[in-house]
């Protein structure tokens, strides 16, 4: 603990606890995250982003234009402004800030469907009743829902399309740390497993124009993906494959890239996949298993992965791993280590087939 009680910790601190109250009471100060979460969600999913793009308008200005009660949505946009997302003038107009420019719908680097996917009641209900998972183990989203999330997925097609646009979003700025330090291009042909639309698979190749690539997701998800390949100019060198991992992965490739995916998963299903994906390798000793996820840190030091693993947890039923457990089942799948990277918002675990 520091001197003013917060948490201190030797990689990093992360203080979302109110300084201006006594310590016994500070923990209070995480309601903060409810009212301004709840508050612009309200805000985005009315599109009051979308009307700023245009520029600074008062509530009253914004509710003609989207149809809403004029009082209860500047009580809200004053929120959102006072926790800087947005700026209230004093001659009572809302703008987009820095923070808020990525809302707006279709914004270069956006991420307005991230912010609706990972706000989305799927993901806010089963929090509603962690101590069930705690209880039982169980993701509280069979409690809630009375499904899984993926039979969810399958049931809801908007669900299931949200998330794959969310996913398009799915900026890390690791990401580019890793696509700068690691090698890709010594792959001739790089398969993308859970995929999505293709929107990683797209910036490996267009760093590396001599590669080819294979997309393997589920078929609605793939049946998206045409747009994306396209728009990023490399459709040409794209096998997209609808599949289900837990059946088949396609065979073929000089490595086989597996992003934010195992992690939704327990134990037994990643290393089923894994177990796939060995299988798609066969005899082929200089094929590579490229895992990008994250890697759980000591005790007590701050850590979005310890964060994310609740969820996954909660909703999910998967799990965060330090490298001890992702060695455990990429062993038991027949994967060996080749690199040993620090820990890091999001790593790049390269593995070989033994
Ligand atoms: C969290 S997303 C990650 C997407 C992408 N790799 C990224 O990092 O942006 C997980 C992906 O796994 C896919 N997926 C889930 N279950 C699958 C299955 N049984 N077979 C194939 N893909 C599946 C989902 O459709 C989704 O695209």
């Amino acid at each position: 603990m520091d001197e003013q009680g917060n948490a201190t910790h030797a990689r990093g601190t992360f203080n979302v606890l109110d300084e201006n109250l006594p310590p016994e009471q500070q923990v209070l100060g995480l309601f903060y995250a409810k009212w301004i979460l709840g508050a612009l969600r309200a805000a985005v999913e009315v599109r009051v982003p979308d009307v700023l793009a245009a520029g600074p308008r008062t509530a009253t200005e914004i509710a003609a234009e989207i149809g809403a009660n004029p009082d209860a949505l500047y009580r809200v946009l004053r929120t959102v402004a006072a926790a800087g997302i947005l700026d209230e003038s004093t001659d009572g107009r809302f703008a987009l800030t820095p923070l808020s420019a990525g809302l707006v719908d279709g914004a270069e680097n956006g991420i307005r469907d991230m912010f609706l996917f990972a706000s989305d009641p799927m993901f806010l209900r089963p929090y509603e009743n962690v101590a069930h998972t705690v209880r039982t183990g169980e993701p509280a989203f069979v409690e809630v829902f009375g499904m899984t999330f993926y039979d969810y997925i399958k049931v809801n097609p908007a669900s299931g399309a949200l998330l794959d646009r969310a996913m398009v979003q799915n900026h890390w700025p690791d990401m580019d740390r890793i696509l700068d330090d690691f090698d890709f291009g010594r792959f001739p042909r790089i398969g993308d497993i859970g995929g999505g639309r293709g929107q990683f698979l797209a910036r490996i190749l267009l760093r590396h124009p001599r590669c080819t690539g294979v997309l393997a997701d589920l078929p609605p998800t793939v049946a998206e993906a045409k747009a994306e390949l396209e728009n990023a100019g490399v459709a040409d060198r794209v096998t997209v494959v609808p599949t289900d991992f837990f059946e088949e992965v396609p065979s073929g490739c000089d490595a086989y890239f597996i992003k934010h995916t195992l992690h939704n998963f327990d134990d037994d299903k990643a290393q089923l996949i894994l177990t796939r994906i060995r299988a798609a390798i066969g005899n082929n000793a200089d094929a590579r298993l490229l895992i990008v996820d994250q890697l759980v840190r000591g005790p007590g030091e701050w850590d979005t992965a310890k964060l994310i693993d609740v969820e996954a947890l909660s909703v999910l039923g998967g799990r965060e791993r330090n490298r001890q457990e992702w060695n455990r089942i990429t062993a038991a799948a027949g994967f060996q280590p080749v690199n040993e990277p620090e820990p890091n918002a999001l790593v790049l675990l390269e593995y070989r087939p033994v």
